[in-house]
C-alpha cells in the first residue's frame, strides 16, 4: 500500500503572472486510453499521456493483467493489449494509490472476464465508496467481497458467463457509467445504461475511436441512454490526449486573481461536459478568451488567454455540477477573491472525493480569513474583493486539488498561505510547482 511523507509548501504574493504554460495531459482520457488499449489486440499508440501517479498505477495494473505497456518518449506510450475478455489473472494485488477513477474503471473492465483481483489503494482511496460500482457490476454476473461499508480492499471475481444489462445509474458519476460501459464490452449483445446527469463522456468517445458500436439517445428529462454492443473486437488506434482543463484550472484562476497577470494556456480540452468552470468564471466577469478551437483526437480543444479580472459573486446553477465537479476547490478560491457572495449547491458528490472536499474548502477558506457558510449540499462564500487575508496553514487531507487550490490562494493573499503536504500533487500534476514558478509564482 502506498505511503507518502509530508512536504509542506508556502505560496506568497509576488508580481504578476506572465507567459505561456503547458497544462499536462487529461487524466480522465489518459486512464481510458491505457485501459482500452489493454482491451485491444494490437498496438495502440498514445501521445500526450499524463505521466502522473494515478495514471502510472493504471499502467501498472494493465501490465499485471498481461498487457504490454511501454513508454517510448515523453508522454509517448505503446500498449499491446490482450483483447476484450483476454486479461489474465494478476499475481499480486492491484494498488491504485490515490485514484478512484483508475480503480473503478478497471473494476468495470475486468468484471466480465473470468479472473479475480484484489483492488487496494492509499489511505484516502481506502475511505472512498466502492459499492456504487461493485453493486451494478453484479448485474453482469460478477461477485465481490469488500470491507465494511463497501470499502477497499475489494476482491472482484469476474464472471465467465456475463449477461447484458439494462440499468439506470442513480449517482451523477462518470466513473460508474464508464465502469458499466467497459464491462458491457464483454457481455454478449446490447447493454443499455441510463443516466439522468450528463457526466463526462470520454469513454463513449473513445469506445467509438476503438471501433465499438456505441449509440447515445437523449431522453426527454435531459438525461440519456447509452447503448453498447458487447463481445466486440476493438481496433487498435492512435490516441492524442488533449491537455487537462482540470489542471489548467489552477493556472486560469491564478492568472485571474493575481493583479497584472496574463497567461496563455494552449491546447486545452474543451469538451462541453468539462467546461463548467470556464462558463462560471465568464459569468463572474473573467477575462478569458478562447482561440483556435479545433478537434484533436476526437475531442474539442482550444487555446486560453487569461488576464487578471475583477470577479463578482454569482449563484452557480446546481445542474452545472457534473461539468465542473473537480473544479469546485479552485472555483472557491476565485469566489473568495470576488466581490459579493457566491452560492454553490448540488455538491453532495464533493464529499466523496479524495477528501471531503466541501469540508476541506470551508475549513481552509475560514483559516484564510474568508467568511463561508457550509450548506448541506454546498457552500456560500462571501468574497473579499481581491483582499484575501491568508496567513494560514491548510490541511490538505491527501487531496491534490485542495493542495493546489490553496497554493493559488496564497499567490493573491495579503499574508502567505502554507499547505501541509504537497506530495499528493504528483498524483495528477507533477509539473505544478515548476510550471507555476515559470510564470512567476512565489512558492517556497
Ligand atoms: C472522472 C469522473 C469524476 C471526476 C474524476 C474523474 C472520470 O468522478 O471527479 O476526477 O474520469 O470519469 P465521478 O465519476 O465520481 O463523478
Amino acid at each position: 500500500m502506498s505511503k507518502v511523507s509530508r512536504t509542506p509548501l508556502t505560496a506568497r504574493r509576488g508580481g504578476a503572472l506572465r507567459g505561456e504554460a503547458l497544462a499536462p495531459g487529461d487524466k480522465s482520457i489518459s486512464h481510458r486510453a491505457l485501459i482500452l488499449g489493454a482491451m485491444t489486440v494490437g498496438e495502440t499508440r498514445i501521445s500526450g499521456l499524463l505521466e502522473a501517479g494515478d495514471i502510472l498505477n493504471t499502467a501498472k495494473a494493465m501490465r499485471q493483467f498481461g498487457a504490454e505497456v511501454t513508454r517510448v518518449g515523453v508522454g509517448e506510450w505503446l500498449v499491446w493489449g490482450t483483447g476484450v475478455g483476454g486479461w489474465g489473472q494478476p499475481e499480486a494485488d492491484l494498488d491504485f494509490g490515490n485514484s478512484g477513477t483508475g480503480s473503478r474503471l478497471v473494476m468495470g473492465a475486468m468484471a466480465t472476464t473470468p479472473i479475480s483481483a484484489v483492488f487496494t489503494g492509499d489511505e484516502s482511496l481506502r475511505k472512498r465508496p466502492m459499492r456504487r460500482v461493485l453493486e451494478p457490476l453484479t448485474n453482469f454476473g460478477a461477485t465481490y467481497e469488500a470491507g465494511a461499508g463497501g470499502l477497499m480492499p475489494v476482491t472482484l471475481h469476474g464472471t465467465d458467463r456475463p449477461i447484458c444489462i439494462d440499468y439506470e445509474v442513480t449517482v451523477a458519476s462518470a466513473q460508474v457509467k464508464s465502469a458499466l460501459l467497459l464491462a458491457a464490452l464483454g457481455a454478449p449483445g446490447l447493454t443499455r445504461i441510463t443516466q439522468r446527469a450528463l457526466t463526462r463522456d470520454h469513454t463513449e468517445h473513445m469506445l467509438r475511436a476503438f471501433g465499438a458500436d456505441v449509440r447515445v439517445e437523449p431522453l426527454q428529462d435531459g438525461g440519456e441512454r447509452i447503448c453498447v454492443m458487447g463481445e466486440v473486437e476493438l481496433r487498435p488506434g492512435r490516441i492524442v490526449v488533449p491537455r487537462d482543463p482540470s489542471s489548467a484550472a489552477f493556472l486560469v484562476v491564478a492568472a485571474l486573481i493575481v493583479p497584472g497577470s496574463e497567461v496563455f494556456i494552449p491546447g486545452v480540452l474543451l469538451n462541453p461536459r468539462r467546461t463548467g468552470l470556464i462558463e462560471t468564471l465568464l459569468q463572474m466577469g473573467a477575462d478569458i478568451s478562447i482561440a483556435d478551437r479545433r478537434e484533436s483526437g476526437g475531442e474539442d480543444t482550444g487555446d486560453l488567454l487569461v488576464r487578471h479580472s475583477e470577479l463578482r459573486g454569482i449563484e452557480v446553477p446546481p445542474e452545472r455540477a457534473p461539468s465542473l465537479i473537480d473544479e469546485y476547490p479552485i472555483l472557491a478560491i476565485a469566489a473568495a477573491n470576488a466581490g459579493g457572495s457566491t452560492a454553490m449547491r448540488g455538491l453532495e458528490e464533493l464529499r466523496l472525493k479524495e477528501s471531503d472536499r466541501l469540508l476541506a474548502i470551508v475549513h481552509g477558506l475560514r483559516a484564510c480569513g474568508v467568511q463561508v457558510e457550509e450548506l448541506e449540499d454546498g457552500m456560500m462564500i462571501h468574497g473579499c474583493s481581491g483582499g484575501l487575508p491568508g496567513g494560514a496553514t491548510i490541511g490538505t487531507h491527501m487531496d491534490h486539488r485542495i493542495a493546489m487550490s490553496f497554493l493559488v490562494a496564497g499567490l493573491a493573499s495579503r499574508a502567505p498561505v502554507t499547505v501541509d503536504d504537497v506530495s499528493m500533487i504528483a498524483t495528477s500534476f507533477p509539473e505544478f510547482e515548476p510550471l507555476m514558478r515559470s510564470v512567476g509564482a512565489q512558492l517556497s
